[in-house]
């Protein structure tokens, strides 16, 4: 029963909760993959931020390199964000033999098909099921519970923070800025919270979500995007006064071999699903030709609904350790598209 362990990159709202899940429910993680999961180093920003956690102090760096670089590591769990730098640890992680687990979309979106290809030669791990719609296990589904279908649409809710904000400022008649405040607070928004406002977050995991579920690579450029700073109050009065809520929707149609992405402010009528679906929550609408008309829903963001997908990945990654198969059942698609050159 030689202990799992981990290098933990980021103690923020979600690494804090990874910290709780891992510790919190030792027993019962170390029931079901046989061996203790121990967080043995861990990368901040600032050593002497006051932290909502105990942790020791010695297990804590302002180095990331020196996580990555631990001979001792066996995971790498990535919840720090960011994206040129992070690609470089990632890489690096996976160069050692490193597992990787991130919740980093800005990272798949732009980079998945480059790590998984990455992972796929070194035989590793990269799970990202946090990436996309915080505690709901969207990832997974699309690529397993939903591998025998033919995807033709995937549309939902997919940002906690721009949701809460438009409930509120449909529900309580609050001012914009003041509930951007609050999501930032509640640990839902983006470092930089433009990414949420402008539809950019959605927007990155619409390209995760359509790429998986039509097994192509989906880019950022595909998707048309359009956020929710335009959207006034007025305009939120006006779409209920017509019986329509305004919701922030990614959409994904798939049309024979063409595909089509976009996320915008949206008014849905109040008797379909999505309307009633507010605050941090989220919800994924997935059409396929077979299954007929899906819908998922929970938590889209916040410390531990997020932590507890980043937990269930580092799970996912132990059972593979003691099987032996890490690399083999990866969630691999992100496939290259078919260029032109390729047909000459
Ligand atoms: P936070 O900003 O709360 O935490 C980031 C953590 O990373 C902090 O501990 C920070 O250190 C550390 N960090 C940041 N930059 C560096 C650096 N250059 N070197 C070393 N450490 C660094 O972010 P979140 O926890 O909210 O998000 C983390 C990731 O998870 C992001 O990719 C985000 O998109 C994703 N995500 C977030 C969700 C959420 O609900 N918050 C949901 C789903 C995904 P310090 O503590 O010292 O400042
Ligand atoms: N900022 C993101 C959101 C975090 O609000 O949905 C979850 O990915």
């Amino acid at each position: 029963m030689k202990p799992v362990k981990v290098g933990l990159l980021g103690l923020g709202t979600v690494g804090t909760g990874v910290v709780r899940i891992v510790e919190g429910h030792q027993e019962d993680l170390s029931s079901q993959v046989g061996s203790p999961i121990i967080i043995e180093k861990v990368s901040v920003k600032n050593l002497e931020k006051a932290r909502s956690i105990e942790i020791e102090q010695s297990k804590l760096t302002e180095d990331p390199w020196e996580v990555i670089r631990d001979p001792e590591i066996d995971v790498i769990v990535e919840v720090m964000g960011g994206v040129e730098q992070t690609k470089k640890y990632i890489l690096e992680a996976l160069d050692r033999g490193k597992h990787i687990v991130t919740a980093n979309k800005d990272l798949m979106a732009l980079y998945g098909a480059e790590i998984m290809a990455k992972a796929l030669e070194e035989q590793c791990d990269v799970f990202y099921e946090a990436s996309v719609a915080g505690g709901i296990p969207i990832i997974r589904t699309l690529i397993e519970g939903f591998s025998s279908d033919r995807i033709v649409k995937i549309m939902g809710i997919v940002n906690g923070t721009t949701n809460y904000i438009l409930s509120k400022m449909s529900q309580e008649d609050a001012s914009y800025e003041d509930v951007l405040k609050e999501a930032q607070e509640l640990g839902y928004a983006e470092a930089d919270p433009t990414a949420d406002v402008e539809g950019l977050d959605a927007a990155r995991k619409m390209v995760i979500l359509g790429s998986l579920g039509f097994r192509t690579n989906v880019e950022l450029s595909d998707v048309d995007v359009r956020g929710i700073s335009g959207v006034s109050k007025e305009d939120i009065a006006y779409a209920k006064k017509l019986g329509y809520e305004m919701k922030l929707l990614g959409i994904a149609d798939r049309q024979d071999d063409e595909f089509s992405v976009s996320v915008q402010p949206t008014m849905v009528k109040k008797s379909h699903p999505i309307a009633a679906v507010n605050g941090v929550f989220n919800a994924v609408y997935v059409h396929g030709e077979a299954v007929g008309e899906t819908m998922f829903y929970g938590a889209g963001a916040g410390e531990m609904p997020t932590a507890t997908s980043v937990v269930a990945d580092l799970v996912a990654v132990v059972k593979n350790l003691k099987l032996g198969v890490n690399g083999l059942k990866a969630m691999v698609p992100f496939k290259q598209k078919k260029l032109k050159t390729d047909e000459q």
